[in-house]
């Protein structure tokens, strides 16, 4: 008896010790509830996260019509369990054939046009996010692609409650969706913002995601409805042609892996500029003992290393299977260093000193992240880019347009909307994807996997910068989600911080630093996080206390 007792306790004490090879969870953490809600559903009929992720990404595009869509695009990073494979999917929007350099500009007088880069349907890419959803079902998931988009094709069907922040976006997005015909009844009630709690559904759609399930990438690249799409946007003044979507390809990328004090980050590669841009951040701060350091000191270097590294982003990056980026370079330990060089912890840098361009893209935009019982994860970030896309819907498709053309560099060296300038590398070709700043990202340690994203136009790279120092610092996923933001994007040369995100003393740390601080006026980004504990198998997941999104662990 005492023989079986030592027995029992030994293979106890084994098991506490030994990491746990299996999540004893499975996680979903998504935006809205309706959308995490589809995922875990899809989960517990037997389909794993990558037949989730479909889940959710269709759920997100009826229930967030504002953030991402059939219309739009997006990046899915994916972990698959049984062997160990990381890939990114590129479902990123192209420039239609017909697409030119200057086609946004004004012929004349050479004035950029940032109306017609941003509003309607000259504005909008070639959609990749249907056929993502169908390579990622085909290829990874065990369920059937209409098994998968079930919950939203009854989420479009049955619709989904107005709340304060759809309400906020629409009426910013207002005069745009109130003169196409089809958004204006879609998603307006009488050409104004709908009152909370209005019921918005969308047959339309629910029929071309059922077109989508029933016939996968030719639902929606050819026959009927791709005719309606594509004449809708001709008849609108737009250059899509039928074969912009028959020719529409799903890319597989291998993701950027950094090595940063021990932890390995995986995360998105080009035509996202997030893996990069993240890895010359990392990369800079490692040389530092951010530990020993006051807190201006602290928040100051790591405010000089993104002014590096979104510089970086600016002068080199763009589509790479059009323009040559040096990603080998780009992400060397040597070339950060020598970024480092002329490095101040005392004082600012300003940014007209460092040599290049920059460029951004808008805030609205989507994350979710899956894990299932088998260790399978999704890490997703999805866009139609500005809040509403284009705003423009082909009719009788319920498709809502992206306005993605405006993240290329629609006039190097000409500010865009948010007073950014661009770079070559970036510059529109037919057919090339457009430079992103979406970075689904993974945080792997000895001990532990962390999923994380967030939408926010450029800022989503020093967001999760951020959510990766304080993840080195051990911190669970609910801090990783809920830590006050700052960011330095290089131009404009200020650091943009949330109302209260810095102390006082801070401020003024860093305004003897040599340092502009300006408050955004409200806060910003919606990240989605899962953290699994590998020592004990344990599985927890947060959503940003921001948003209206769910994390669910199950
Ligand atoms: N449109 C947002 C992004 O791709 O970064």
């Amino acid at each position: 008896m005492r023989w079986l007792i030592i027995l029992l306790s030994l293979v106890f004490l084994m098991a506490c010790s030994t990491p746990q090879l299996r999540p004893q969870a499975q996680a979903v953490a998504s935006a809205h509830p309706a959308a995490s809600q589809a995922g875990l559903d899809i989960l517990n009929q037997g389909g794993n996260a990558f037949d989730a992720a479909v889940a959710v990404s269709a759920a997100l595009a009826v229930v967030e019509p504002f953030g991402s869509g059939l219309g739009g695009g997006g990046f899915w990073l994916l972990h698959r369990a049984s062997d160990g494979k990381q890939v990114m999917i590129d479902g990123r929007e192209v420039a239609p054939n017909a697409a030119q350099r200057d086609m946004y500009l004004d012929p004349v007088t050479g004035q950029a046009n940032k109306v017609a880069s941003v509003n309607g349907a000259l504005a909008a890419g070639i959609p990749g996010l249907p056929a993502a959803l169908v390579h990622l079902s085909e290829q990874y998931g065990e369920l059937s692609l209409a098994d998968s988009l079930r919950p939203a094709i009854r989420l479009a069907k049955n619709g989904f409650l107005v709340n304060e922040h759809y309400r906020r976006l629409a009426r910013f997005r207002l005069p745009v969706l109130a003169s196409s015909e089809p958004a204006r009844s879609i998603f307006l009630r009488e050409g104004l913002v709908p009152e909370l709690g209005t019921r918005i559904s969308q047959q339309d759609l629910a029929a071309s995601l059922e077109s989508l399930a029933r016939d996968g990438f030719s639902g929606f690249y050819r026959g009927e409805l791709a005719d309606k799409l594509v004449s809708g946007v001709q008849q609108a003044g737009g250059i899509w042609d039928k074969q912009d979507l028959a020719n529409y390809k799903v890319k597989e990328r291998e993701p950027v892996v950094i090595d940063y004090n021990g932890m390995r980050i995986i995360s998105a590669a080009l035509p996202s500029s997030g893996g990069l841009v993240l890895s010359i951040a990392l990369n800079i701060i490692e040389q530092y003992d951010l530990a020993a350091m006051d807190e201006a000191t602290r928040v100051h270097l790591v405010v000089e290393a993104m002014r590096r590294a979104y510089q970086a982003r600016a002068q080199y990056m763009g589509d790479a299977d059009f323009v040559s980026v040096p990603t080998e370079k780009l992400s060397q330990k040597s070339y950060a260093w020598t970024l480092a060089d002329n490095l101040n912890l005392k004082a600012a840098m300003p940014s007209q000193q460092l040599t290049g361009l920059n460029a951004s893209e808008g805030h609205d935009t989507t994350h979710f992240s899956v894990l299932d019982k088998a260790g399978n994860r999704v890490a997703a970030t999805l866009s139609i880019n500005y809040p509403f896309g284009s705003g423009f819907v082909p009719p009788g498709t319920g498709v809502l347009l992206n306005d993605e053309m405006d993240d290329f560099s629609i006039k190097p060296g000409t500010p865009n909307v948010y007073g950014l300038v661009g770079g070559l590398a970036n510059a529109i070709q037919p057919n090339k994807r457009m430079l992103s700043s979406m970075s689904p990202t993974f945080i792997e340690t000895e001990g532990s996997v962390g999923l994380l994203g967030t939408p926010g136009g450029s800022r989503i790279i020093s967001m999760l910068l951020l959510a990766i120092l304080e993840a080195e610092k051990g911190a669970q996923a609910s801090s990783w989600v809920a830590l006050p933001r700052y960011h330095h994007q290089y131009l404009p040369d200020v650091i943009q911080h949330e109302p209260g995100a810095l102390s006082d003393e801070l401020k003024a740390g860093l305004i003897a630093k040599g340092h502009l601080l300006e408050s955004v006026g409200r806060t910003y980004g919606n990240m989605h996080a899962i953290l699994w504990d590998k020592e004990n198998g344990r599985v927890t997941a947060a959503s940003d206390p921001r948003g209206k999104g769910m994390a669910l662990v199950e």
